[in-house]
């Protein structure tokens, strides 16, 4: 969700206002991916390497996230919407942890779609977790044994299929340590809009663009 911070000093605000409008994105594409059926939505919000911004962004965007969490709620039980949160919760607070686990349980019935929000989240993180936890778990035997499908059961991700379409804002061309693994063969989609402008008919452009590729999975059709 790039662009947020350019959003706000072309217009001469702080950052923080980029991401609070970033938030009005984020409900659009939720929106948007009920009305297509899309059953996994995935939003990067905060990765590992964000907690190195200076700390009045970090903790403003920390408390963002739980106001941001608490005024969507009525937007999931409306949605049908099951929330999510994925990455490496050991590093946020209490509280956020606390709230997180409150909606995961309120949200986790009765749900037609999935919004997933990584937080304090890297690829090289989750990798390098679940092949602890690969180590712990399992006998030497299976762990010399062990294939991709069992691998995939412990990264966070556990049960979640890759992505289909990953869709990055406002120029940037990277993957900076997002889903690493789980994106093999996901299709990649670039814009320059900036993530504030990011709403539903650009999201719907996106699912156009998707929907004219042709996904080979390394094969001849
Ligand atoms: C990247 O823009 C954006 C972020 C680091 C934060 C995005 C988080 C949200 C929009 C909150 C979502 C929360 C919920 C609960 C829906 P940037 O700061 O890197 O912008 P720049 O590239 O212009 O500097």
């Amino acid at each position: 969700m790039d662009g947020n911070g350019r959003w706000a000093k072309a217009r001469g605000l702080d950052r923080v206002k980029g991401h609070i409008e970033g938030v009005e994105s984020v409900r659009a594409c939720i929106e948007a991916a009920v009305e297509k059926g899309i059953e996994y939505l995935s939003v990067y919000a905060f990765s590992e390497e964000n907690w190195n911004r200076p700390q009045e962004e970090v903790l403003a965007l920390m408390e963002l996230m739980m106001q941001s969490m608490k005024n969507e709620f009525g937007t999931f039980l409306d949605n049908h919407v099951r929330f999510m949160v994925l990455g490496n919760r050991a590093r946020l607070s209490e509280g956020l942890n606390r709230t997180i686990d409150e909606m995961m349980e309120a949200t986790s019935r009765d749900y037609r779609s999935t919004l997933i929000l990584f937080l304090s989240y890297s690829g090289k993180w989750d990798i390098l977790q679940a092949m602890k936890k690969a180590q712990a778990q399992l006998s030497p035997e299976a762990f010399q044994a062990m294939d991709l499908p069992d691998f995939d059961r412990f990264l966070v991700t556990a049960g979640i299929p890759d992505p289909d379409l990953l869709i990055r804002t406002s120029g940037e061309l990277r993957i900076s340590n997002y889903l690493l693994w789980q994106t093999a063969y996901t299709e990649f989609y670039f814009t320059d809009i900036l993530w504030p402008d990011f709403r539903k008919p650009q999201f719907f452009e996106a699912l156009e663009e998707y929907a004219r590729r042709d996904r080979r999975y390394g094969k001849v059709k």
